[in-house]
């Protein structure tokens, strides 16, 4: 495996709004010019062999924008998977939706149920969409569904460890980002993937996201390919050399 190539990419994807209001337009506009890039990000890590992305669609906070734009944001979220998995398909990817589901609309929620089934079997990338998540969300709803298990009596407390709590969340058994990507300027987590992130590369770029184009995604990856990951050891005991 070329370790220089990141296993797993987790992208904020921010800018929309902006990108639209420079240009007259309404922020609906941006979000809409948002979905060739993800379809561009979804193509980049098939050709490279990237075998995850994590994408933040939809943050628990984002409930409290104004109505029509959370209204604009799930219709087009449900025409997107409407019109996007039969191609996903066809390219062995398997959709998931991380995040508080049962805050999604009825029809959405149809829908998300209705990719995930259709591209389960598929391995050639793990494609997550994050919709109503927050990474306190999911540190809370693992720790509920690990607490039932305890009460239950089917898991004693003290065989909660790390593995085990990294397993009940919403990413499970995907290896954490290698890669956190996030557009728009700002330099913040904004309540991502917490626990997940813990040791990730960090990239940050001014770039709104309907810009962010092949040679942003490129140079995101050679940021990456050039970080000596160490993950608390020094760089003796890692003999010096770069590694994921
Ligand atoms: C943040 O920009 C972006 C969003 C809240 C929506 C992101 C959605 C897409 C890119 C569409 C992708 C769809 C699928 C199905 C994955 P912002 O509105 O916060 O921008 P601003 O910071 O400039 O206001």
């Amino acid at each position: 495996m070329d370790a220089t190539l990141p296993r797993h990419v987790a992208i904020i994807m921010d800018g929309n709004g902006r990108w639209a209001e420079r240009r007259g337009l309404a922020r609906h506009a941006g979000h809409r010019e948002g979905i060739p890039v993800v379809r561009m990000c979804v193509e980049e890590c098939l050709r490279r062999g990237i075998g995850a992305l994590t994408l933040f669609a939809f943050s628990s906070e984002n409930w409290r924008r104004p109505a029509a734009e959370v209204s604009n944001l799930m219709t087009l979220f449900v025409d997107a998977l409407e019109r996007e998995v039969p191609e996903l398909h066809a390219n062995g990817v398997r959709l998931a939706v991380i995040g508080d589901r049962h805050a999604l609309s009825v029809r959405l929620q149809s829908r998300v149920a209705e990719a995930e089934r259709h591209t389960a079997a598929n391995g050639a990338l793990r494609l997550q969409i994050a919709l109503s998540y927050g990474g306190r969300w999911d540190v809370v709803q693992a720790a509920r569904k690990l607490a039932a298990e305890v009460a239950a009596g089917s898991l004693p407390a003290a065989s909660i460890d790390e593995a085990r709590f990294g397993a009940a969340l919403a990413l499970g058994g995907l290896p954490d980002p290698d890669l956190f990507v996030r557009t728009g300027g700002e330099r913040r987590i904004s309540n991502f993937l917490l626990w997940n992130l813990a040791y990730t590369e960090l990239w940050f770029t001014d770039t709104l996201w309907p810009d962010f184009d092949v040679a942003a995604f490129e140079a995101a990856l050679a940021f990456f390919a050039g970080r000596d990951r160490r993950y608390g050891l020094t760089a003796a005991q890692q003999g010096g050399a770069a590694s994921a």
